[in-house]
């Protein structure tokens, strides 16, 4: 049998899941469980890089795992684990940031971002953030990183040093390929339809946990447009709202744009906006349900991150054994 393809990425635990997160991100991790060999792991270590109440990221990283798993991420058939649990990470972290240039750090725009908005806690952490991204990907010779626009530095960041590293040692890693969605999936802040949905902005942000009647609250009071001539149109540039609203739309009842402005034609946003609300609501249920179901049986739970850390760890030291040994580490 051929072998299958890996695929990895990292989720940071450092606020709860919202649509964007599902229809941009987690539900189509679900399609892939057969196509390829899936890691995905709870980057808590990355998330300190940021101050954090310890309770809080406990929580968030569990409730994280619970809600992939009600997604459709099969622990069975992906392996689901958190970062800390793995030692490898912090080890091969280490390594690379031997092998990573003060240079190529400072370039790194999520560590000027970030440096910006925490002034007061600008640590050696956020600076080589990078390098342990590095060693995430690199432990497990994926083939593809499946991740936002805005990890795509990160990512090429982790090729180079890759490619540095087998440079001088001979074939060590496999070189990844970032795999980044189009932008059709990005759903957009629904107070805010020109920036990505996001946690910072809550009235306009619809989380995977929330009661119905706050979804449908945010829905009815998305923004949309004074066109009152043909309102339900798909036009991204003159109709940003609506377009948005459309795409959530089509995402939770998989109709077509065509269908959507059919089911609408001659109505108004007060029958629109409800409507997407009720669809997302009915699509979210059964995920809050049985994240909730998840979340109260301890034993269950633990026992996935435990088989998942055991699998990723195993896989993982194979990797670390190798690099030690080509740097020169002598063996335990
Ligand atoms: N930096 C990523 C983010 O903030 C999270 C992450 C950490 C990650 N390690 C990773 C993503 C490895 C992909 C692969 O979104």
């Amino acid at each position: 049998m051929e072998e299958k393809k890996v695929m990895l990425s990292g989720i940071q635990p450092s606020g709860d899941l919202h649509l964007g997160n599902y229809l941009g991100a987690i539900k189509n991790w679900s399609a892939r469980t057969e196509e390829f060999d899936c890691y995905y792991f709870m980057a808590d270590m990355h998330t300190i890089t940021v101050r954090q109440n310890p309770a809080d990221l406990r929580r968030r990283t569990l409730e994280q795992l619970a809600q992939y798993i009600a997604c459709g991420l099969d622990p069975e058939k992906n392996t689901l684990f958190i970062q800390s649990h793995v030692h490898q990470h912090a080890e091969l972290g280490w390594v690379l940031n031997c092998y990573t240039m003060f240079g190529e750090l400072s370039r790194m725009t999520q560590f000027k971002d970030k440096s910006s908005k925490h002034k007061d806690n600008i640590n050696g952490g956020l600076f080589t953030y990078p390098s342990l991204m590095a060693a995430d990907i690199l432990l497990y010779q994926p083939d593809y990183i499946p991740v936002g626009e805005d990890q795509k530095q990160h990512c090429e960041l982790t090729r180079d040093v890759a490619i540095r590293f087998n440079h001088i040692y001979g074939d060590v890693f496999k070189v990844p390929e970032p795999y980044i969605p189009k932008a059709g999936a990005r759903i957009m802040g629904l107070t805010t339809p020109e920036s990505k949905m996001s946690k910072s902005i809550p009235e306009g942000c619809v989380f995977l946990m929330e009661k119905p009647e706050d979804i449908q609250r945010k829905f009815k009071r998305a923004i949309t447009d004074s066109d009152t001539e043909n309102p339900v149109r798909y036009d991204p540039k003159e109709k940003p709202g609506v377009a948005n609203l459309m795409n959530i739309y089509a995402a939770v009842t998989g109709r077509s744009f065509q269908a959507i402005e059919a089911e609408f034609a001659g109505q108004g946003y007060g029958r629109f906006k409800p409507a997407v609300g009720d669809a997302v609501v009915e699509c979210l249920r059964p995920i809050r349900e049985e994240a909730q179901r998840i979340l109260s049986d301890k034993a269950y739970l633990e026992s996935v991150y435990k088989a998942g850390a055991e699998k990723a760890s195993y896989v993982a030291n194979k990797t670390l054994r190798k690099v030690y040994k080509k740097i020169g580490f002598v063996a335990k």
